[in-house]
């Protein structure tokens, strides 16, 4: 009900909405709306109230809710259902346990946070986001594809992303082989794909994406002080993370749909154009060994050739290793 309170306060913009008009429309008590009302001033609404006038809403929180991604949302398939949390331990996680659920969610539903206490990257790597300040989301996905083929959707949310962020900031953000964003060699946003399969069937995919917007540089925790950036220290200004978000899901579901149409070559493209970590030196490091290279090219799979001090060209997979540029 709060969310009708809401959406009728959003139409009536920048004209004050009576109480009486309220509780006609919805069919409640004058009480009642002013319970809502209160509701979503504590949710962070700015909203007036004036005897014998009404209610003006006057600000909308920078709050990645439910509502306010879905207003204006132009996509057919992602993010038509939002679970949204303002503080959760993985949204990864959290998406995981959803889509394993009997009572199954839809293709493309979303998850949200505004902190997570357990964010994951690879390989049991830390994420750290601190609470408003940073996008943390995982898309629950069905794709009818073969399991050997998932590590693909990593690509194609980096090609999304990337896209988004330089339409939306202006910020040339570039990809990093296999699974971040970087700017100006720091690091902007990781991706972390997971995958619930048998043989020859996806029973779902996860994609979860962090994105540091609005961190300060002293706010980063000291381990990644010297290697990770935000796009306020990029701008100088404080982005909107709704705007940006739904810029997000709209140029991914393009994406993801083209991959699904047409087939991984036209993903590839895009990546390579969008790349950073092609034509150069690079160390890739794995569990017990490290190789130093030359980055030549990423093949129809999406694993690295990397050119060897010998000449050799050795085929590195995504998985468990790790690229530095
Ligand atoms: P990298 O190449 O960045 O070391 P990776 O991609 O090989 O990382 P991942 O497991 O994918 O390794 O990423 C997790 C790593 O990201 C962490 O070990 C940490 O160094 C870094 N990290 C964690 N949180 C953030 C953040 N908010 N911003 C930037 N980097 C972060
Ligand atoms: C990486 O750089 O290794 C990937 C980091 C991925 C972080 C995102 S934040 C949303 C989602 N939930 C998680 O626990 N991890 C991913």
């Amino acid at each position: 009900m709060k969310e009708a309170v809401l959406r009728l306060l959003k139409e009536h913009q920048p004209e004050y909405v009576s109480g009486e008009e309220l509780c006609k429309v919805l069919d409640v008590t004058r009480t009642a709306v002013w319970k809502h009302i209160q509701t979503l001033r504590e949710d962070g609404y700015d909203i007036d109230a004036r005897p014998r006038v009404g209610y003006l809403l006057v600000g909308i929180p920078d709050r990645l809710y439910a509502e306010e991604i879905c207003n204006g949302l132009t996509t057919e398939f992602i993010a038509r259902q939002v679970f949204y949390f303002s503080s959760l331990s993985s949204t990864n996680d959290l998406a995981k346990k959803l889509s394993s659920n009997v009572v199954g969610v839809s293709n493309g539903s979303i998850v949200v946070a505004e902190e997570q206490t357990g964010g994951r990257g690879r390989l049991g790597r830390k994420w750290f986001s601190l609470k408003y300040k940073a996008i943390c989301f995982s898309l629950i996905l069905y794709p009818p594809v073969n399991p050997s083929e998932a590590s693909q959707v990593t690509m194609v949310t980096a090609v999304a992303l990337a896209i988004a962020i330089r339409k939306e900031t202006g910020v040339r953000v570039g990809i990093k082989w296999p699974n971040d964003l970087l700017v100006g060699g720091k690091k902007l946003c990781g991706i972390l794909t997971e995958l619930g399969a048998e043989i020859d069937k996806i029973n779902y995919l996860i994609v979860g994406a962090g994105i540091n917007i609005n961190q300060e540089p002293g706010e980063f925790p000291e381990d990644v002080r010297d290697t990770a950036t935000s796009l306020k220290i990029e701008m100088g200004v404080t982005v909107n993370r709704v705007k940006l978000l739904q810029a997000i899901l709209i140029e991914f579901e393009q994406w993801y749909k083209i991959w699904l149409e047409q087939g991984f070559p036209k993903i590839l493209t895009k990546w390579k154009e969008l790349t950073v970590s092609l034509q150069c030196p690079v160390r890739i490091n794995a569990v017990d060994r490290s190789w130093d290279g030359w980055a030549v090219d990423v093949d129809q799979d999406g694993a690295l050739l990397l050119r060897l001090p010998d000449g050799q060209l050795q085929r590195v997979v995504a998985g468990d290793v790790s690229l530095r540029i």
